[in-house]
Order: structure tokens, then sequence, then C-alpha cells
């Protein structure tokens, strides 16, 4: 039995329908993503090229008209990728499709009270490798990069909350400790 990205997005609306809590919603979503990710008829080529200046390939699968329950597939390239550590303001479940990669979680290690607002200290604390079968969740306020530590371009299925381009989040400057706000562009691949 197919699973298609049009049956996916019913069972998140099923999900969304619970009103359930982050941590819940995330929980429900993993083998979904797991099941979309394996079944791979939504694949196409097209979303192996690279698109954005970060070394990354964005192509839009499904986008609610509020901007809620956002999937896209995200290709890696493996020697230009250019993406600081970041998080989401909004959950996140990302199941591996092609190729491997290491999703490095940082942790905020200041107590945000120096007196530049924007200051952020942030270091690497652990690391997980997916691959197809694999599927990783990361709360709104997690942190990570993501390294292709396998053989040429990967693909991964992100699926959000919300778009995150519509949420407050932010990117880690690691060399001057400073937090800014992240807005990725999500070049149509056609
Ligand atoms: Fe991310």
């Amino acid at each position: 039995m197919g699973y298609t990205v049009s049956e996916y997005v019913d069972d998140l609306h099923s999900l969304r329908d619970q009103q359930l809590d982050d941590a819940a919603m995330m929980a429900a979503v993993k083998p979904l993503a797991k099941k979309l990710a394996e079944d791979g008829s939504w694949f196409d080529e097209k979303m192996m090229a690279i698109n954005t200046d970060m070394g990354v390939g964005i192509s839009l699968l499904h986008e609610e008209d509020d901007h809620s329950l956002t999937v896209i597939s995200v290709a890696w390239s493996k020697d230009n990728l250019d993406v600081p550590p970041h998080d989401h303001g909004t959950w996140a479940v990302v199941a591996g499709v092609k190729g491997l990669e290491r999703n490095i979680l940082w942790q905020r290690q200041d107590d945000g009270s120096h007196e530049a607002p924007d200051y952020a200290e942030v270091a690497p604390v652990s690391h997980a490798d997916i691959t197809l079968g694999d599927v990783i969740a990361m709360s709104p306020t997690d942190i990570h990069t993501v390294e292709n530590v396998g053989e040429g371009v990967s693909l991964s299925l992100h699926t959000y909350g919300k778009n995150p381009n519509t949420t407050d989040r932010f990117q880690y400057d690691t060399k001057t400790n400073r937090a800014k706000a992240l807005k990725v562009d999500f070049k149509s691949m056609d």
C-alpha cells in the first residue's frame, strides 16, 4: 500500500484536530514521516538540485494557508553547505531519504543574562546520523546543524508545525556569539 503526501497531510490534519502538545505531536508524526520517506513515490529528481546560497535545495510539498503543517524536502550538498546553527521556532520532524546526514544538536551555554540582548553562546553536545528509515524530532528551541557525511547529495523530508520562515527563529554566529533572525528563501523547484 502506497502512502502519498496527500494521505500524510490528511493524517497531520487528524493529529492537529486532537490538539496535541508539541511533544505528543512530534511522537505521533515521526512514524508517519518515516512511512512517507520510505514510500518515496513523491520523489522527483528535481528535488536533488541545490537552489539556495546555503548549499541546500528546498522543495515545498505542502503548506496550509495559515503556514502551518509545512512539508519540504531538503537536499544537502556534499561540499558547499553553509548553514549556521539554527532553531526553527516550531516543532520539526526530519526523516532521512537519501544519503547519510549528521544532525548535530547544540545547546545554549550562557544563561541569557548578558547585557547585549542578542548575545548567545552555543556549543555542539550530541549528534544523530540519519538515513532512510531514521527519523528525528526537534522542539521549537532545539538548535542544530547538518553535515552531509555520505556519498553525493543527500535528501531528507522535513515536517514543521509552521513554516519556519513565518516563525520567530534564530541562527547563531559562533564567532561573534550573537543570535539573529533566520529566513531561508524556499525557492520553487520549477
Ligand atoms: Fe533546520
